[in-house]
């Protein structure tokens, strides 16, 4: 297992390149099930996720290579139509494959993803529009089994805008003639890259981005050739790990435009933000931020991806903030590392009071999940003194190259052998 370790208290200064985004990649990738023909898709993260999910993709049959940012799959044979516990345990996202399984062979069959760290994060939303679409779910040792004599095209409205299942239900229905449409969508932009992709294989979608998307689905679809959007998540990471820092970085194949609401919370908080067409420059404050209260909330409001590396942040602000979570019940596990480090941060149920402190202090600390590894990183570079960072295989799941990327900003971080 490897560590970090942050020597911090500089401002940085620099620029580094934005990776493709993990959560736009994956849908993509699942959705080469969906056809028999070659898929080539570029920009693809070097990441712990899409690893996993090219194995599971080889698993079920298809012939994949992947490196260098590209990934291709091709098909010579039948395809498994079961997803085992071992791929699935280590990402949820692999529940991605069921929907294009389904369409096309009307039978899949994947382990129960069962919760994770930041909560419990049942499936219900996603089979129960498998359901309206007319296929019969069952459960046997642990699995989930979807079967379908025929599926029919229809309207399918979720009771919460589930990303997830707003994707696994868009490639399900790809593959199914005619028109379906789905209600109180997940707005999140990487809809709209599987949207674009899924358009580009031959079943045209429209509305995504809105709350109502209409697939026009086709009896098969072609092969693709896509390169996937930037990582959304990452840039939203930087730009927070420079306002805490200090100093100013600019951060390239960007796309500004999906970060609203941290932009606005960020300038609220008196950081400098020049936003381009495909990059974006931050410039911290001097001295210490305004405490800026922030709530998550599906996309276009605050992202609750980036509420770990928020609350990094505040914890140096003038004075007293809130963090609300919305979207996952455990989600808080960064906070006592957090304290670890200085910080004044008290949490109760859905709510975190943070006390803005005048200095953090590197200590040792250790990562819970992606985005709390994430908010630990952003401390470091913050605070005075060393850091050392444990368990760094969950920030090794959604950060490409992190080390690099902090040397290119000015971060004296060193991965290490444990
Ligand atoms: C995706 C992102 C993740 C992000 C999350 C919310 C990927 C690979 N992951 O996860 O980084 O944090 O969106 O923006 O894109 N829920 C149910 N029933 C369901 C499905 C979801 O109750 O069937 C609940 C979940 O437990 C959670 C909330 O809905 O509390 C949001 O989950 P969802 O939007 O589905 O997130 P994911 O797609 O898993």
């Amino acid at each position: 297992m490897d560590n970090f370790i942050i020597r911090g208290g500089r401002p940085l200064s620099g620029q580094t390149m934005i990776s493709g985004s993990k959560n736009a990649a994956l849908p993509i990738l699942a959705a080469t099930l969906l056809t028999k023909e070659k898929c080539e898709i570029k920009n693809v993260p070097e990441l712990m996720d899409i690893k996993s999910t090219f194995e599971l993709l080889n698993y079920l049959g298809k012939n994949c290579f992947y490196g260098y940012g590209n990934f291709v799959a091709e098909e010579h044979g039948a395809l498994k139509l079961h997803a085992p516990y071992d791929l699935v345990r280590k990402m949820r996202a692999s529940m991605l494959v069921s929907g294009p399984l389904l369409a096309r062979f009307k039978k899949a069959r994947f382990s129960l993803p069962g919760g994770c760290s930041i909560g419990m994060r049942p499936i219900d939303i996603h089979l129960e529009g498998f359901k309206k679409l007319g296929a019969q779910v069952s459960y046997e040792k642990g699995d989930v089994i979807l079967t379908a004599k025929k599926l029919k095209p229809g309207t399918v409205k979720f009771r919460f805008p589930s990303v997830g299942a707003t994707e696994n239900l868009m490639m399900c229905a790809a593959l199914i003639e005619g028109v379906t449409t789905l209600e109180n969508c997940a707005r999140e932009p990487e809809i709209e890259d599987l949207a674009a992709a899924l358009t580009k294989m031959g079943a045209p979608v429209e509305g995504a981005g809105t709350p109502t998307i209409k697939i026009h689905g086709a009896a098969a679809l072609k092969g693709l050739k896509y390169s996937v959007m930037p990582d959304r998540i990452e840039t939203g990471t930087f730009m927070l790990l420079a306002a805490a820092a200090g100093g100013k970085i600019k951060l390239l194949n960007a796309a500004p435009r999906n970060l609203d609401a941290l932009i606005r919370c960020m300038k609220k908080a008196g950081v400098k933000i020049t936003a381009y067409k495909d990059s974006i420059e931050v410039e911290a404050v001097r001295g210490r931020p305004k405490p800026v209260s922030v709530s998550t909330k599906p996309h276009p409001g605050f992202p609750t991806d980036l509420q770990a590396p928020w609350m990094a942040f505040m914890a140096r602000a003038a004075g007293v903030s809130e963090v609300h979570e919305h979207i996952f019940e455990n989600r808080f596990m960064h906070a006592p590392e957090l304290v670890r480090m200085g910080a004044d941060i008290t949490v109760t149920d859905k709510k975190a009071v943070v006390r803005g402190v005048a200095e953090l202090l590197g200590a040792p600390v250790m990562a819970s999940d992606l985005r709390a590894g994430a908010a630990l990183v952003v401390a470091a570079a913050a605070a005075r003194g060393r850091t050392v960072i444990r368990r760094i295989y969950h920030i090794d799941r959604g950060y490409e190259k992190l080390e690099h990327k902090l040397k290119d900003l000015g971060v004296d971080a060193t991965r290490v052998k444990a």
